[in-house]
């Protein structure tokens, strides 16, 4: 295991859109971070001496609607011998292939859980951060100084994938709910906004992603293309998730009729009619 320095590392953070960019400001100034990322600049992992590398680059949703992590292996492959983080969200089926190929590599996983819109302030707030148990160590002292409160929480990295899919795909399906729950309301002349006020006052439902915005359904940078992955993974293991399925077809209507209002090829009224 790579022992702790303390402050002056030298870390490179792979990826700097909100995660890496988030990440960075809460390792500077006490570290010395160099970002690689081809939308910023032409460094390459390779070309720089380094303590540990985070990875934070995009893992988008594959053709076939897993998740696609060429991008984690490209970076994992120009790496030293160095600790690895992956803060990006990954696969289980990627992770497995990930320690087959990487065998003599120190990966651990973190999921990360930020908001895209309040990246620092929730990365700097957060209570309790997760890693796999392979190097929790030596990152758990690296984030130390992230927040006094903050705890350090251990498990298998299968657990923690799992645990970012399912955070994210519960609240999807919580968008969802409520969006049909306005289908009723809508139909039936009753006024939605009173009824998700009363229904969200009840404190275990709260009121997070029950507002219905006039795109309809959810959007945003992860949960379409997570709750497809993680679909994708219960297809795999011949699973049904069919609640989290029916969540994404009622989604995947909506942009559908979105686009279609969006080209002229249906009267925006039709949105009023579903
Ligand atoms: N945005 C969020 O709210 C959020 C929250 C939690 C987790 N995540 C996860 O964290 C990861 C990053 O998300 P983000 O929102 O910061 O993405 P982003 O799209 O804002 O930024 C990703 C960056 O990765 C870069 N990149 C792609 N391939 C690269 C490579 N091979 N080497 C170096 N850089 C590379 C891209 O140029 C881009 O700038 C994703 O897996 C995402 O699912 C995002």
């Amino acid at each position: 295991m790579e022992t702790f320095k303390g402050h002056g590392m030298k870390i490179v953070i792979a990826g700097y859109g909100y995660v890496g960019k988030a990440i960075e400001q809460a390792l500077l100034p006490a570290h010395e971070v160099t970002v690689v990322d081809p939308a910023y600049n032409t460094n390459r992992i390779s070309d720089v001496e380094y303590d540990a590398l985070i990875i934070c680059v995009a893992t988008p949703q594959s053709h076939n609607g897993a998740c696609d992590m060429q991008n984690v292996f490209d970076c994992i492959d120009e790496s030293n011998n160095k600790p690895i983080l992956i803060k990006s969200t990954i696969s289980l089926e990627g992770w497995q292939q990930l320690k087959q190929k990487y065998p003599n590599k120190s990966i651990t996983f973190s999921p990360e859980f930020l908001r895209a819109k309040t990246a620092t302030q929730d990365f700097n707030k957060q209570k309790a951060m997760y890693f796999s148990v392979d190097d929790w160590e030596f990152w758990s002292k690296l984030f130390s100084n992230t927040n006094k409160n903050l705890e350090f929480k251990l498990a298998g990295a299968e657990e923690l994938i799992l645990a970012k899919y399912f955070r994210n795909s519960f609240l999807a399906t919580k968008v969802t709910f409520f969006n049909q729950a306005y289908d009723l309301c809508s139909k039936l002349g009753i006024d939605f906004d009173k009824v998700r006020e009363y229904v969200t006052d009840d404190d275990r439902i709260g009121e997070s992603h029950s507002y219905v915005t006039e795109e309809r359904g959810f959007g945003g940078h992860c949960f379409p293309k997570d709750t497809n992955a993680l679909v994708t993974t219960a297809n795999n293991n011949e699973v049904r998730l069919s609640m989290l399925k029916e969540a994404i077809d009622y989604n995947d209507f909506w942009l559908r009729l979105n686009q279609a209002v969006k080209n002229n090829k249906v009267k925006d009224e039709s949105r009023n009619n579903i």
